[in-house]
């Protein structure tokens, strides 16, 4: 009988955990000060030098980040927050969280990002702010977003969860002034195992923060008294120490992600597909995944699972907020709320990236894509 040979797997993504990485860690687990010690504020000073903004706070998740964010705005019941459909469900639920209801403004087919007039059109009374997603790194309409929000006077929120390292007009995501939410998640391009961060150009913003994320205490209080309602949003110092030798490689990992989606752009071409929004003038990308649109028509799912058959494993990127079953059953959203992000949401797959992927295996993966697509 043939023995069955054993299929690589090839997986969705991999976190850059190296030598450096361990020692920092080590350095903290044995130092005894696992929370709240120095290292807290070195990840986060290294962060505020590589985002270039005056002010960084460390947080728990990138879900606490949007949280506390929402705080920040003064989000409460009764209120309407503007987001992306087309994000991963934290965008909206921040708000929720708050008491206030999530309102869905459609994306742009080529950005996948809020498109502005969609924005502008979904402003009530009753909005107080727009949670605006950098979608796969790839930065969103910064200017209009911000001149809408300034006329309307909303808060505008950046969901950069995914875009470390990328840049609008020239500069930084993160450093435009405003909230922006950093999540270390292991598939973004620096981890933290869990963790996140808020960066702002407002001192007074990151004083609040300060204080949220550690049970509302103030500034002048001693350990068991509180000055707000906050939560413990707290990074630890372990996971500080990860996101310190992350920090230190961030170079070498953004090239290794531009290097494979390169490769990638090279080997799909030709396939019945759109590979990522190639950068312009005012937007560049840092790669978080590798998401391709396939033709309307094809079984994308179909095609998910034969992949994964073959050891290749690829996901459905994204699905629609507004379509998923507590949104529906909560909101009654339904199909048809916002066509575009339905339409991508139906036709786009992240297949395997990160920075070390190897060149055999990307071909593997556009080899097997090229077959399932035949
Ligand atoms: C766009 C976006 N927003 C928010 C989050 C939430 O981050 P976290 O998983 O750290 O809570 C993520 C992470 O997956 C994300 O991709």
């Amino acid at each position: 009988m043939r023995k069955l040979e054993a299929v690589a797997q090839i997986g969705l993504s991999a976190p850059w955990i190296d030598k450096r990485d361990e020692e920092l860690v080590l350095e903290v687990l044995r130092s005894g000060r696992l929370s709240l010690g120095p290292t807290g504020p070195r990840f986060e000073e290294l962060l505020a030098e590589t985002v270039s903004v005056p002010h960084c706070a460390a947080v728990s998740s990138g879900t606490a980040g949007l949280h506390l964010c929402m705080r920040l705005a003064g989000v409460g019941p009764g209120d309407e927050v503007i987001t992306s459909p087309y994000s991963f469900v934290a965008s909206a639920n921040c708000a929720i969280y708050e008491g206030a209801t999530p309102v869905f403004a459609d994306i742009d087919a080529k950005t996948f990002n809020l498109d502005p007039a969609a924005v502008e059109a979904a402003i009530t009374e009753r909005t107080r702010a727009v949670v605006a997603v950098d979608i796969f790194g790839y930065p969103c309409e910064l200017q209009e977003l911000r001149v809408i929000c300034n006329r309307y006077g909303l808060a505008l929120i950046e969901d950069a969860c995914e875009a470390l390292g990328a840049r609008y007009k020239g500069r930084t995501v993160g450093s435009h002034g405003h909230p922006a939410v950093f999540a270390f998640y292991p598939n973004k391009q620096v981890t933290t195992g869990e963790g996140g961060a808020v960066t702002t150009g407002s001192a007074e913003q990151y004083e609040l923060l300060v204080s949220l994320r550690n049970q509302g205490r103030l500034e002048t209080s001693s350990w068991l008294q509180h000055g707000r309602l906050g939560y413990n949003y707290r990074l630890d110092d372990v996971s500080a120490a990860l996101g310190i030798g992350q920090l230190e490689k961030l170079d070498r990992i953004l090239s290794g992600r531009r290097e494979v989606a390169a490769r990638y752009e090279e080997l799909l071409a030709g396939l019945p597909l759109e590979t990522p929004l190639a950068d312009d003038a005012d937007h560049e990308r840092s790669w978080f995944v590798y998401v391709v649109e396939l033709e309307r028509g094809v079984d994308r799912d179909g095609v998910i699972r034969w992949l994964g058959e073959q050891g290749i494993a690829c996901a459905p990127y994204l699905p629609s907020i507004h379509l998923q079953s507590y949104m529906r059953e909560r909101y009654g959203f339904a199909e048809g709320l916002c066509p575009v992000s339905e339409d991508v949401s139906a036709r786009t797959m992240a297949i395997p990236f990160h920075a070390r992927l190897a060149r055999e295996d990307q071909e593997r993966v556009a080899d097997t894509l090229r077959s399932a697509l035949a």
